[in-house]
């Protein structure tokens, strides 16, 4: 346990990458980008100074965001991204590269799978097992040891991605994953702008929309703010006066579809299984979770109960880092984490 092994836990999402160190905690959490000079020759920046670099960039950068929908979308640049950040994590030079376990996509593809894996050995790493996302979340979202928990349905929402399934006992029954995240509902809140407004909003623009609503239900939005008079967002809005009141209910109706899938995956399960899944609930994690009313939907639309994880976006690196603790106890296909063979 002396200085020698660094064992990191590594979750490279759509929106975020989290990187856990073990013994210490979740030791970088930054957008998943990384700026190129425009030759690609060099690595210029990693993470949130890569994202800001995507506006003043004048021709002589490029910002790759290297993951689409959960899955390693440009190989060579998130490999490149890893590694940097792996080096920023840790602050000091190693002696021996890290061992590191990642978190893989629930339902992956076997090709997923090995860009994945191929992605963080590349990235430097001298050992890698791979954990599925939707265990990994389990593991981190709620206090109780994984193995002593009956089957619940454990579902992320996060920037590009929902991933959802069955944990019971330590063990995932099933996944399933949908391409569907946060950045659909900024999506939403532009698509709405324009028709109504006739405005273009910058992505981040929207996000901010998002994050400054706070709910998917009208009676538990932050702020209902109208906008106007060029304070808010600038120069865009000077003219206008926005009011943000149809927003909660527009990220709701865009919820649908995610609960609908759900819906219909639980109604595939077998008696027994569902019978369970609506005595335990549902845990609810992912960046989206933080939006207030996702919980009091799902529970009205599903009729299970619902509770959202203490920290719903670090469910899967806080899962990560007790992972760490005892990687043996991890099954070679990362669906099973000690409890019953
Ligand atoms: N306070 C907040 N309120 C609403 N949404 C938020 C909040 N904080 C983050 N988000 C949204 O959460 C999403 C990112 O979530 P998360 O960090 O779980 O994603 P990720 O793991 O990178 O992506 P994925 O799991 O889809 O690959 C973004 O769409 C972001 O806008
Ligand atoms: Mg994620």
């Amino acid at each position: 346990m002396f200085g020698w092994n660094i064992d990191l836990g590594l979750d490279i999402g759509s929106s975020v990458t989290r990187i856990y160190q073990r013994g210490v905690g979740i030791v970088l959490a930054e957008p998943t980008a990384v700026a190129f000079s425009s030759d690609g020759q060099e690595l210029l920046a990693v993470g949130s100074e890569a994202n800001s670099m995507v506006e003043q960039s004048a021709g002589d950068t490029r910002v790759v965001f290297p993951v689409r929908f959960g899955v390693i979308a440009d190989h060579l640049a998130a490999a490149q991204m890893v590694k940097e950040m792996i080096r920023r994590a840790i602050g000091r030079p190693m002696l021996l590269m890290p061992r590191v376990v990642a978190a893989l996509t629930t339902a992956a593809t076997p090709v997923e799978r090995a860009a994945l894996r191929s992605a963080v050995q590349s990235a430097g790493a001298r050992g890698v097992r791979l954990v599925d996302r939707t265990l990994a979340a389990a593991i981190g979202g709620s206090p109780v040891a994984p193995a002593d928990h009956g089957a619940r349905l454990i579902v992320s929402i996060g920037g590009g991605i929902t991933e959802y399934g069955v944990v019971s006992q330590g063990r995932l029954v099933w996944g399933r994953n949908l391409r569907f995240g946060g950045h659909d509902l900024d999506e939403a809140i532009r698509k709405m702008m324009r028709n109504r407004y006739g405005v273009t909003l910058a992505p981040a623009t929207a996000e901010q929309m998002k994050f400054q609503v706070g709910a998917v239900v009208a009676s538990m939005a932050r702020s209902r703010l109208l906008i106007g008079g060029g304070e808010v967002y600038g120069e865009l809005f000077r003219n206008l006066k926005i009011t943000l009141d149809g927003i909660p209910d527009l990220l709701g109706r865009a919820l649908s579809p995610v609960i609908n899938d759900i819906g219909w995956a639980l109604a595939e399960a077998s008696a027994e299984q569902r019978a369970e899944v609506k005595s335990n609930g549902i845990l609810l994690v992912g960046g989206t979770a933080l939006l207030q009313g996702i919980p009091q939907i799902m529970r009205e639309r599903l009729g299970v109960p619902v509770v959202r994880a203490r920290e719903p976006a670090h469910a899967v690196a806080l899962g990560l880092g007790t992972i760490l603790q005892d990687p043996t106890k991890l099954s070679r296909d990362g669906h099973r984490y000690g409890g019953a063979t």
